[in-house]
């Protein structure tokens, strides 16, 4: 027996991912074009191996426990197949023997005694029910924070830094429900370019942005193609986090609007189309030239001329003092909170991460308040909800620019533009950012500040 296309194809991008830093959205869609899937094979394939990644976590924690050992000296490949098996044991109902028998087979190119490793461990996981198991992973854990890491999948760092940033507006009790968020497949949502794009007639609206939509069914990938990039798929998040800086007060003919971390270019989108309803001008900016042609395809659909530079935005801003009105700083980060939509992401990072970015950011951001003209607006944006890398880069610049710079009302101006209020929470900091959430509000943890240069 050989094991099936669609478990061939999840356990080699499951490798891939945790042995060479693939991508699971870049190189599954390949590899199923590659096997040749149906679509029935390609969508097991698909949730084989977000599921396996998104829970890898607590399937490491039931492992450890069945086979007796810390998972870190089991074979990387072996423990790969074990992952597969367990999350088709647990959370699948794919019987038993099937999930038994298809990871001994992806097992046994590591050799005999591989397969009969897997084939013992995951037998003995058969025997109890998910619920047993999970009541031993919590039972082993020596913390809460530890016992939430494991029962949702999440490194307990992200989990601490989820319950600060939670605290930051008294609302530590939703915890649980943003773990829950992070391991549940978000629906696709899309955008449809300002005074561009066309909203179909049988898509629902989504409850915040004016932009956004959600199709019944349909294949979103043709209504892109075929829409000359006038409709895209965006997280809701996104497309508010662009609005917010283009509507956080009326646009003014001839103003000069700066996408500083531009790549790849899905919020450049929004701001080129609000640009030329509104008589502005953009240009772009992004410091890797891969992403940077990103940026450039991506505003092909917006008859707007936006010149796209290649430079670090740090030295690009600061070279350009008191030139714009508004300037996106969408921050190179974290990504804490775009867990949902990028599977492997919570293990690649790191709390190391932390201090380098932050630093950068800070940068960024100062930088771009000198290139804004007295009067002009910045917007800061994280897709990360972490405290160091929202609050904290803004207070420092904040701190290091004194009177010079004002906060803007973040919240007032998503309300506003909001057609549902999302109903957004002071900060224990005193601050007017907006900070979103999965749970809460369907979209990614993007958090938004507006600052105003005097
Ligand atoms: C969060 S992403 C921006 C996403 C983009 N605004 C969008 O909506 O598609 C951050 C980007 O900043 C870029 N970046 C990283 N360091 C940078 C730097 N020093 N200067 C300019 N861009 C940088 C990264 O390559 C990445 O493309």
């Amino acid at each position: 027996m050989t094991a099936s296309a669609p478990r061939r194809v999840a356990y080699d991008v499951l490798r891939a991912v945790n042995e060479s830093d693939a991508y699971a959205n870049l190189l599954l869609p390949t590899s199923i074009e590659r096997a040749r899937l149906t679509t029935a094979d390609a969508a097991l394939a698909t949730e084989l191996t977000y599921g396996t990644l998104r829970r890898q976590g607590t399937y490491d924690a039931v492992i450890s426990i069945a086979a007796d050992r810390p998972v870190q000296e089991i074979d990387p490949a072996v423990l790969d197949a074990l992952r597969l098996g367990v999350h088709q044991l647990l959370s699948t109902r794919v019987a038993s023997h099937a999930a038994v028998n298809e990871s001994v087979e992806l097992a046994r190119e590591g050799g005999r005694a591989a397969s009969g490793f897997v084939n013992a461990v995951l037998r003995r996981i058969s025997r109890d029910t998910p619920g047993d198991w999970m009541t031993r992973v919590e039972d082993s854990a020596r913390s809460d924070d530890e016992r939430l890491g494991l029962v949702y999948s999440h490194p307990v760092w992200v989990v601490r830094a989820f319950r600060r940033a939670l605290a930051a507006e008294g609302r530590t009790d939703e915890l649980e429900a943003l773990l829950t968020a992070d391991n549940a497949s978000p629906r696709v949502t899309m955008a449809a370019l300002p005074g561009l794009g066309e909203v179909p007639e049988e898509a629902r609206r989504t409850p915040y942005s004016p932009l956004g939509f959600r199709l019944g069914g349909g294949d979103p990938e043709s209504l892109v193609s075929g829409s000359d990039g006038r409709v895209r798929v965006q997280d809701e998040g996104s497309q508010l986090a662009a609005l917010a800086l283009t509507r956080a007060e009326p646009v003014r003919a001839g103003e000069r609007w700066l996408d500083l971390c531009a790549g790849p270019g899905g919020k450049t989108a929004v701001l080129a189309a609000e640009a030329l309803a509104g008589g502005a001008s953009l240009e772009a900016n992004e410091v890797s030239p891969a992403r940077a042609g990103l940026v450039r395809r991506a505003i092909e659909g917006v008859p707007l001329d936006v010149p796209v530079s290649e430079a670090d935005g740090r030295v690009r801003a600061s070279e350009s003092p008191d030139m714009y009105d508004r300037i996106l700083v969408d921050a190179p980060c974290t990504g804490l909170g775009a867990l949902r939509r990028r599977p492997e992401a919570r293990w690649r990072k790191s709390p190391a991460d932390v201090p380098s970015l932050t630093e950068l950011q800070t940068e960024l951001l100062s930088a771009a308040v000198v290139a804004l003209k007295p009067g002009g607006i910045v917007a800061y944006v994280t897709c990360s909800p972490h405290l160091a890398e929202t609050s904290g880069v803004v207070s420092e610049v904040r701190r290091s620019f004194g009177s010079s710079l004002e906060e803007l009302d973040a919240r007032a101006v998503l309300t506003e533009i909001s057609s549902t209020d999302p109903r957004l929470p002071d900060q224990a900091d005193g601050s007017k950012r907006a900070q979103l959430w999965p749970h809460r509000h369907n979209t990614d943890a993007m958090s938004i500040s507006l600052l105003r240069k005097l």
